[in-house]
């Protein structure tokens, strides 16, 4: 059988990180800042290319419990690992000093000084119902909470526009991972019933009204549970291959090859598998376009098709698909789903399938059973609606 993609008999979330907080430091926090993980409804592998991507903000949340430090140094505890980790500004200055999960934080504080901003020093506590490892941005969510709770303790003079840039820094200047500006764009801008329409280059938002309910439908996730296979590397080198492709066609980023000039375009590359990664790239950001279209149009149903289009593009011409995520997007197909697809960086975490509200647990269990005939571990499941972003709670 499958099972709850957040462990149950755990407690609420905000509780948690409140009790963390007094039991670490003995007194109260000065607040509470939560910030959500996310699933990409369409628009994989976009957001560095320049492209567009439709992501949502989910119900899962990473809560920071917080308060001014006594010396300017920073203090963090979290759920995940009982000892704590304190640095200071030379430490958090110094991209890679602090390493593991606290490398998340202290990303945060670098990526705010390295801004010009007077980061007060401060003591947090995290806990977190965003599964680590899942692909559901649970990096994107801490950085997002983190600064949320700085910025406030501080009384930065930062607007939110800017928040997705300054988390993506610290992912990728400080932590070290290349990773575009969906995640935190879908983490901080998210609006609860809305997919987040972005467009990478220009960072304009549109709100999409994404109401699965008044269309009797649910968006199902299942965790493949897939090992990581070397999902860090084949990232970089996918992003490396467009970015080389790019140069060959003379455009500043893949985005701007349309898509009646496909053809053209692959005919000018000269290896077989950078023809792949290109028609990838470009025709998934049509299918964000048409994605959006129908949902504007109120026909959030029939955007099924372009979800496993979506799928099949990753699988065969993008190659970041793994058995696990194959086998839960057939059998949810199989089962009944309208679409379905990976969602995020790709090697493993999750499948999203579009399903009318009560075929969802006959699908997640088909899902399941074909898990248990290919002799893998049970995936994990959970309907979602789409949530709001980052909040002082
Ligand atoms: C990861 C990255 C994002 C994006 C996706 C793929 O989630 O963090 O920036 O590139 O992969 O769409």
């Amino acid at each position: 059988m499958s099972t709850a993609i957040v462990g149950e008999g755990r407690g609420d979330v905000a509780d948690r990180a409140t009790a963390g907080f007094r039991q670490r430091y003995g007194t109260e926090p000065a607040g509470r800042w939560a910030a959500p993980g996310r699933v990409n409804l369409i628009g994989e592998h976009t957001d560095y290319n320049d492209g567009f991507v439709l992501p949502f903000a989910l119900p899962l949340r990473t809560v920071v419990a917080a308060a001014p430090g006594p010396d300017g140094r920073w203090t963090v505890w979290s759920e995940l690992d009982d000892e704590p980790v304190e640095f200071g500004a030379e430490a958090a200055d110094e991209p890679g000093r602090v390493d593991g999960w606290a490398a998340y934080v202290a990303g945060v504080v670098w990526a705010l000084r390295a801004a010009g901003l007077d980061v007060p020093g401060a003591r947090l506590a995290i806990a977190s119902d965003v599964p680590v490892g899942s692909g559901l941005s649970s990096s994107a969510a801490i950085e997002s909470a983190v600064l949320a709770a700085l910025v406030d303790l501080g009384g930065l003079d930062l607007p939110t526009e800017r928040w997705p840039r300054l988390a993506q820094r610290a992912e990728n200047d400080y932590v070290g991972a290349p990773t575009g500006i969906m995640d935190q764009s879908a983490v901080i801008r998210g609006v609860q019933g809305h997919a987040l329409f972005l467009d990478c280059r220009t960072e304009e938002v549109e709100q999409i009204p994404f109401d699965l309910d008044a269309a009797g439908l649910a968006v199902l996730v299942v965790d493949s549970r897939a090992p990581h296979r070397h999902a860090d590397g084949e990232y970089a080198a996918r992003r490396r291959s467009c970015e080389r492709a790019a140069a060959t066609l003379g455009v500043a980023a893949l985005r701007d090859v349309p898509t009646a000039d496909l053809d053209a375009a692959l005919a000018r590359l000269d290896d077989e598998e950078t023809r792949r990664r290109v028609r990838h790239v470009v025709t998934e950001d049509q299918r964000v376009l048409d994605t959006v279209a129908l949902l504007r149009a109120g026909r959030v149903r029939d955007i099924g098709p372009l979800l496993t289009a979506s799928h099949a593009s990753m699988r065969d011409d993008f190659e970041i698909t793994v058995p696990e995520v194959d086998t839960a997007v057939e059998a949810a197909l199989t089962a009944g789903a309208h679409g379905a697809r990976m969602t995020g960086g790709g090697f493993g975490g999750c499948v999203l399938a579009l399903v009318d509200v009560d075929a969802a647990d006959t699908v997640a269990r088909a899902v399941a059973d074909a898990y248990a005939e290919r002799g893998f571990a049970a995936p994990g499941t959970l309907t979602v609606q789409p949530a709001g972003g980052v909040t002082r709670m």
